[in-house]
């Protein structure tokens, strides 16, 4: 598997994997193409020339944000996630943030596994963050 910098024509790659993943939670890929544009820097996992996932963050002076980290269904459980999120940190620590947060829903017991074991912390919970269906969010936190 390689991971790389997303281009910018394939942010539409991205939001597909997004509407599977995350349904109305998904990013548009104009969306995501003018973040990528102002602050966002964005990875993609590939298998040979096939598109498996991607994650990103925007950078807002030294605070880091991930926007999301998305692998398509037939492709989970295989590793790539991982790849992204250390891709996430290694360019976070080249920007020197001084650290990356992220939300998720409470339920995503997989996402939050996942965070967990790259260092992040939960640091908080904003109540009724999500909705359809209303949840609260954990927020995530890795300090450098
Ligand atoms: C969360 C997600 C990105 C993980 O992607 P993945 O490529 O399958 O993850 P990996 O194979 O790299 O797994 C890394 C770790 O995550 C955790 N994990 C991943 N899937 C899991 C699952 N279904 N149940 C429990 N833990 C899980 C495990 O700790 C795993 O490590 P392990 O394989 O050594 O047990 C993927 O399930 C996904 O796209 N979900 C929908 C989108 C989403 O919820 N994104 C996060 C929004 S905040």
């Amino acid at each position: 598997m390689t991971v790389r910098p997303l281009d910018l024509n394939e942010t539409e790659l991205a939001s597909a994997c997004e509407r599977l993943s995350l349904g109305h939670e998904a990013w548009s890929a104009d969306g995501i193409m003018e973040t990528m544009q102002r602050n966002g820097y964005y990875f993609g996992a590939f298998l040979g020339a096939e598109f498996v996932g991607h994650a990103g963050f925007t950078a807002v002076a030294d605070e880091g944000y991930i926007t999301n980290v998305a692998v398509l269904p037939q492709f989970r459980r295989n590793g790539a996630a991982t790849e992204l999120t250390k891709a996430l940190i290694s360019k976070a620590k080249e920007l020197k943030l001084s650290f990356l947060t992220l939300e998720v829903r409470e339920s995503n017991s997989a996402a939050i596994a996942l965070y967990e074991k790259h260092g992040f912390l939960r640091v908080g919970l904003r109540k009724r963050f999500y909705s359809e269906p209303t949840e609260d969010a954990i927020i995530m936190t890795l300090n450098f």
